[in-house]
């Protein structure tokens, strides 16, 4: 018989987990209620690699249903979500970002919708005047997808299924929106990978709290001197495999968070995604 998991140990187990991702120690009550959701969420490690097992229809539509209560902006519902059911589909998704594999292979492959498109045509059939027609429209559905892609992924996390959300379906957007049939208004924010996983993962650390959580007033403090701790706090942790674009930028000495994101951001990417969003009929003024 396993033994059973106290609140004790749920609680050291997220004060773990807290260190790892923050670089500083937590102190958490066992007293706390939801000790086990918070575990989850400080748990959290996206997956890439899944067992060749299926997800039941049916947990998946609990899951998007799930997903679809999550909170959405003046209850304007305007993020959506298309379940990539035809492989053929699934793989010529895939096939337009061959670096990323787990694409194909994921068991179950949704796309996140922001949906502009329904409330200018509510207007229209109600016929009422619509002077909303600007970046906000575009902003509030692409914010509203975001958070049911998050509660998706939470929903998927509580009965232990594994995702990867994927943004480089933007790379190819007017592609994917043909696949996909997309109408006008509707522009994909990310696709997800979703099967149940074949390895535990790792935490990956984050910024240490006093770069990312502020008080009162944005914190303005020791910017470059914290990038540089949480640098080496991620080199000892989690180094990086392989250096991004050596053939450009060399071998670096030391190879940290800020070197790759530097490295990575230093290509132009995505830069006409703006024009095929304004294509699809979103007003970005
Ligand atoms: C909006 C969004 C888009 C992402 N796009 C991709 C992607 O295109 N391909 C990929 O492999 N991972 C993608 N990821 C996963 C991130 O790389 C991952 O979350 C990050 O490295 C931190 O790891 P962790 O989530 O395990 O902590 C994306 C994550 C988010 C939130």
């Amino acid at each position: 018989m396993q033994d059973r998991v106290t609140p004790e140990d749920t609680a050291k187990q997220i004060e773990a987990a807290l260190a790892e991702r923050f670089g500083e120690s937590f102190s958490v009550d066992p007293q706390l209620a939801g000790l086990d959701e918070l575990a989850r969420i400080a748990f959290h490690r996206v997956h890439r690699r899944f067992l060749p097992r299926a997800v039941e229809p049916a947990l998946l539509r609990l899951l998007c249903a799930c997903a679809l209560s999550a909170p959405s902006k003046s209850d304007l519902q305007q993020g959506d979500i298309l379940a990539v059911t035809d492989k053929a589909k699934q793989r010529a998704i895939a096939a337009l970002i061959p670096d990323m594999p787990w694409i194909a292979d994921a068991p179950v492959f949704l796309v996140f919708l922001a949906n502009g498109s329904r409330l200018p045509q509510i207007a229209r059939w109600r016929d009422k005047p619509f002077p909303n027609d600007h970046l906000d429209l575009f902003f509030n559905a692409a914010v509203d997808s975001a958070i049911v892609l998050t509660t998706f992924m939470r929903a998927a996390a509580a009965v232990g299924l594994g995702s990867c959300p994927i943004s480089a379906i933007r790379d190819r957007s007017d592609v994917v929106s043909e696949l996909l049939v997309l109408p006008e208004r509707v522009v994909p924010v990310a696709g997800l990978c979703v099967g149940w996983p074949a390895e535990a993962g790792g935490i990956t650390p984050r910024l240490g709290l006093e770069t990312t959580l502020h008080e009162d007033r944005y914190g303005t403090g020791e910017l470059a001197s914290q990038i540089d701790a949480y640098d080496r706090r991620r080199e000892r942790q989690r180094a990086y495999r392989r250096q991004r674009d050596p053939e450009r930028w060399g071998t670096a000495a030391v190879y940290g968070w800020s070197e790759d994101k530097a490295r990575q951001y230093a290509e132009p990417l995505r830069a006409d995604f703006g024009a095929f969003v304004r294509a699809k009929g979103f007003r970005l003024e």
